[in-house]
């Protein structure tokens, strides 16, 4: 399938690389509100550059990936749409709920297909993760635990204004991955309590180009509270950008027969933890599964997995096969109305409700992944 980029920001790096690990499709064009920056992906990866509107009407494009900051996602998916093509985006799908559930309105009404990432579920260890818990190695999930906590992204990002407005935040940007990781483990959501803070109401910008500008913080920089999900596993959260350092682990799920702790959902492979009752922790290795085979350094020259792009070519091979892809627009409708009703019951000081569920994504085998990839 042909496909073109809207966004070349920081992480479109990774997508245009992706086409070199799947098999189903190729970047032929790209562009950005900046034109300049759309012609220097253009060049560097041999593609053409061309303005959002000419990407949108152009014949040769079925599918758009959607790059652009988070306030931009939901008109980037209405317009590509609009012009006939399905899309695949960052996350989070868009803002809000309604947002949302506009992007998905259209898309039945023009049968087109969006998905959304995350799509590091999909990943080695989220995967062997849901395999040891459909083979009942710790029994039903009752209880758990998820931890992001960190100083923020000011930092290392060279543009971190966004996240720190409506739209990113700890549970929006990083959240995402967390709670789709355990949709994807333990099925949807059903209600959440949380409360909300904001330690400093500026940040001071530390990367370069800009460091020393400031940062208006728009959006709770922490958000702590507890999901029940669907099965009636309680699970608590602390998402925060005000901490410099913890000993928490990512992710612990405790189950009637034993407990598990699976690695930081951002990434593709990890060790999995798993202890029967009272006994030692057994390691699960994944690096050997083909999206848990390191195949990239990280800034640490660390050698990590890293197989963003998943999503999107398992939406490709969907497209093709006329099935529901893993990274489906009921997921991340869902994952978007729980990350809106974490900062929204934070605010009201009421549990919220959610309206929207949806389906745990078909497990992705071995099998099904050789048939996408090149190598
Ligand atoms: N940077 C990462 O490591 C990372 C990782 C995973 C996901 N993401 C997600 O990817 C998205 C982009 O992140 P980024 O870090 O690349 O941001 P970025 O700011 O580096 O790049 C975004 C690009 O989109 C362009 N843009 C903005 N609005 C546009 C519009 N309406 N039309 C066309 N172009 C537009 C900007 O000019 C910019 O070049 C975000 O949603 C983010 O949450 C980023």
């Amino acid at each position: 399938m042909h496909v073109g980029i809207i966004g070349c920001g920081n992480i479109s790096e990774t997508y245009f690389n992706c086409q070199n690990i799947y098999n189903n499709f190729t970047v032929i064009s790209c562009a950005d509100l900046d034109i300049d920056i759309a012609k220097k992906s253009a060049e560097k990866f041999n593609v053409k550059a061309q303005s959002v509107e000419d990407l949108l009407s152009n014949s040769d494009i079925d599918l758009i990936i959607n790059l652009t900051v988070p306030s931009a996602h939901k008109e980037v998916i209405i317009n590509s749409l609009k012009a006939g093509k399905h899309c695949f985006s960052e996350k989070p799908l868009a803002m809000n709920f309604d947002e949302g559930k506009e992007i998905y309105e259209l898309s039945k009404q023009k049968n087109l297909y969006i998905g959304c990432a995350p799509d590091t579920f999909l990943g080695a260890a989220g995967q062997k993760a849901r395999q040891l818990l459909e083979n009942d190695e710790i029994g039903e999930v009752v209880l758990g635990t998820f931890n992001i906590m960190s100083h923020g992204m000011e930092d290392w990002h060279p543009n971190p204004d966004f996240f720190f407005k409506p739209g990113a935040g700890p549970v929006f940007d990083l959240g995402v991955y967390y709670l789709t990781q355990l949709i994807n483990l333990i099925g949807p959501i059903k209600s959440i309590s949380s409360i909300s803070g904001t330690a400093t109401p500026e940040r001071i910008i530390t990367s370069q180009p800009r460091s020393g500008e400031k940062i208006k913080v728009e959006t709770p920089t922490t958000l702590m509270g507890t999901l029940e999900f669907y099965n009636n596993a309680k699970i608590q959260f602390f998402c925060s950008w005000d901490v410099w350092k913890h000993k928490h682990s990512e992710i612990e799920l405790y189950g009637l027969g034993g407990s598990m702790i699976i690695p930081d959902p951002n990434f593709f492979s990890g060790n999995i933890l798993v202890s029967k009752k009272e006994k030692d922790w057994q390691v699960v290795n994944n690096d050997k599964m083909l999206l848990g085979n390191p195949n990239t350094l990280d800034n640490n020259n660390t050698e990590v997995a890293n197989y963003r792009g998943i999503g999107l070519s398992d939406m490709i091979d969907s497209i093709q096969n006329s099935r529901t892809p893993r990274c489906n627009i009921d997921l991340s409708l869902h994952v978007l109305e729980v990350m809106e009703g974490i900062l929204i019951g934070a605010e009201n000081k009421k549990i919220y409700n959610l309206k929207s569920t949806c389906n745990q994504p078909k497990i992705l085998l071995e099998e099904d992944i050789k048939k996408i990839l090149f190598i």
